[in-house]
């Protein structure tokens, strides 16, 4: 793991394995290494430390994977583990499942097979590359399991599990933190929307991401926008000196605070993949922009709406999020909190063959 996604997706999956006296090494890249952008999740999650971090940091996707890769392969000839699981699409995903294969470690996808067929994405390609490569595959839905079967994996590889995101979500709702700026702006429930954005498409232009924020802020009316910002994007957002008033910018938020935002918001404005899952599943309005989803269930069982990265439309659609005008979702099979122990049981069949 690496990135802030995957310690979520992570956490089930770990607490499933201690309580079956498994042991689990966890090789932490250093992708993401602000305290808020990772040791919090742990916190928050109540995970071990990471028995190792490479430290990696930030760069160019190259050399950002070229390190990962090296570090990785040292940890794993030294301490030659019978499996390997990674999570998602980032960057450490693609490097743990090459260091891995490459030296013949049995390799565990999980949320594998999602495909926007996007390539202008870095994950896009990280899906690309372990989905083939790795030899189990762990999926969220059925068209996942269509999309590795298309790449001539067999049936016998392929197990639709469910997602453990919502493992994490559902195990957690009742640790859910208000945080501080909740009685500091007098928020309300469904009074306000939460927004993420981190894409490079979205917040690396300049000029995109000013036009993007002012239609949201001239659009919401008496609402307030509360918008943890990722330092990708707080980067950028600090060369604007302009005021976006409707607007409460905060750091990124803890675990905790931001599931407690965004299941009491009226609606979630995202350019994120997994966010859409959460909404999905509290039943959230929420809309992407972006102009695909790897995740296409969320838009057609669940509650997202995907209205492209640079919409004239934005203010119609928030209209909509805030008259309460939005479609109603239902959660898509087998995301139902018990994915973890799935995965674990066909992990621990393969391994007594
Ligand atoms: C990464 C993943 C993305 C995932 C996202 C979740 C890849 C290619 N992208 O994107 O799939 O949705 O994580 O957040 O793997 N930075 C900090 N502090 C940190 C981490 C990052 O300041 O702790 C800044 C750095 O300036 C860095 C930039 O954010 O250059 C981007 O970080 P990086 O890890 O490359 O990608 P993300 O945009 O976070």
């Amino acid at each position: 793991v690496g990135a802030r996604p995957q310690f979520i997706k992570l956490s089930p999956f770990l607490k499933a394995a201690e309580a079956a006296k498994h042991k689990v090494r966890i090789i932490h890249t250093g992708q993401h290494y602000d305290e808020e952008m990772s040791d919090s999740f742990f916190r928050d999650l109540e995970m071990k430390a990471p028995d190792l971090n490479l430290n990696i940091g930030s760069n160019s996707q190259a050399i950002q994977t070229a390190q990962m890769l090296e570090g990785v392969e040292v940890d794993l000839l030294q301490n030659k583990p019978d499996w390997v699981v990674v999570f998602g699409d980032t960057n450490s995903t693609l490097a743990g499942s090459l260091a891995a294969t490459k030296i013949n470690i049995p390799t565990a996808h999980i949320e594998a097979g999602l495909r926007s067929f996007n390539r202008e994405m870095p994950e896009e390609i990280n899906r690309m590359v372990t989905d083939s490569i790795t030899d189990y595959f762990f999926t969220t839905t059925a068209l996942a399991n269509t999309n590795l079967g298309a790449l001539g994996h067999g049936e016998e590889k392929i197990f639709f599990v469910g997602n453990t995101m919502i493992d994490s979500l559902l195990g957690n709702m009742e640790r859910l933190i208000q945080p501080p700026l909740w009685n500091e702006y007098s928020l309300e429930d469904k009074g306000y929307l939460v927004m993420t954005l981190h894409r490079p498409s979205n917040v690396d232009g300049y000029e995109n991401l000013r036009q993007l924020l002012s239609l949201i802020n001239d659009n919401v009316g008496d609402k307030k926008v509360v918008f943890p910002m990722h330092p990708r994007t707080k980067k950028m957002f600090d060369q604007f000196g302009i005021a976006f008033d409707k607007l409460i910018v905060t750091g990124p938020m803890s675990y905790l605070e931001f599931i407690y935002m965004i299941k009491h918001s009226a609606g979630v404005v995202t350019d994120s993949g997994g966010i859409t899952e959460e909404t999905t599943v509290l039943n959230v309005p929420c809309m992407t922009l972006r102009n695909s989803t790897e995740r296409p269930e969320t838009v057609t069982e669940g509650t997202n709406e995907l209205i492209g990265a640079n919409p004239d439309n934005v203010g119609e659609w928030v209209d909509k999020m805030l008259q309460g005008q939005w479609k109603k979702g239902s959660i898509p099979e087998l995301w139902d909190g018990k994915t973890s122990e799935r995965i674990l049981e066909v992990l621990c069949s393969k391994y007594s063959v």
